[in-house]
């Protein structure tokens, strides 16, 4: 399933209309070159289970940052300066992902083999200027479902 999106803010809508169908414990995994939206998305997630968005920032230098203003706790990861999977895990990455709190996940490629069994994966594609494909896909009944509902609530 795919999405067009022409600006930073059409993005952060997508997020935020992802926000409103999560459950605890949801993993939501961005894959993308540096540059393509990951962040702003998370930051839609982020207004969608209102929190203040502003307060999500590219991560950076923490490898998971936590908000717990939120209908649901959110856990943002940045793996892009991850440099052994065994960082993650002595950070408590597993705890986190199965914890009441919804899971979203940049640079999830670097993931390997902790990469979830299930979880919903959002691929982005640059295009010229502002626009961006958004490719979404379910691994896992969970995420078939969430997946449908977004499709509903986007087409509306
Ligand atoms: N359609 C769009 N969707 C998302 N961002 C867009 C769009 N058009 C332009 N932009 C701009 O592109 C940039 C995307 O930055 P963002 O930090 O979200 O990328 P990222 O994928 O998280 O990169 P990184 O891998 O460095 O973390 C922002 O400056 C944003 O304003
Ligand atoms: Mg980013």
């Amino acid at each position: 399933m795919q999405f067009i999106s022409n600006s930073a803010s059409e993005t952060k809508n997508i997020g935020s209309i992802i926000a409103r169908n999560l459950l605890p414990g949801d993993i939501i995994c961005l894959i993308g070159e540096l540059g393509s939206g990951k962040t702003v998305l998370a930051k839609g997630i982020a207004s969608g289970l209102r929190m203040g968005h502003k307060k999500v920032i590219s991560p950076s230098f923490v490898l998971i940052r936590e908000h717990r203003q939120g209908r649901l706790p959110m856990y943002h990861f940045d793996l892009y300066r991850l440099n052994q999977l065994n960082d993650i895990l002595s950070l408590g990455y597993e705890d986190y992902l199965y914890a009441q709190g919804v899971s979203v996940i940049e640079w999830a490629q670097r993931l390997e083999y902790l990469f979830p069994s299930q979880c919903l994966k959002v691929e982005f594609f640059l295009k010229p200027g502002k626009k961006r494909v958004l490719k979404f896909s379910a691994k896992g009944n969970r995420y078939k479902k969430l997946l449908e509902k977004i499709h509903e609530n986007i087409g509306n």
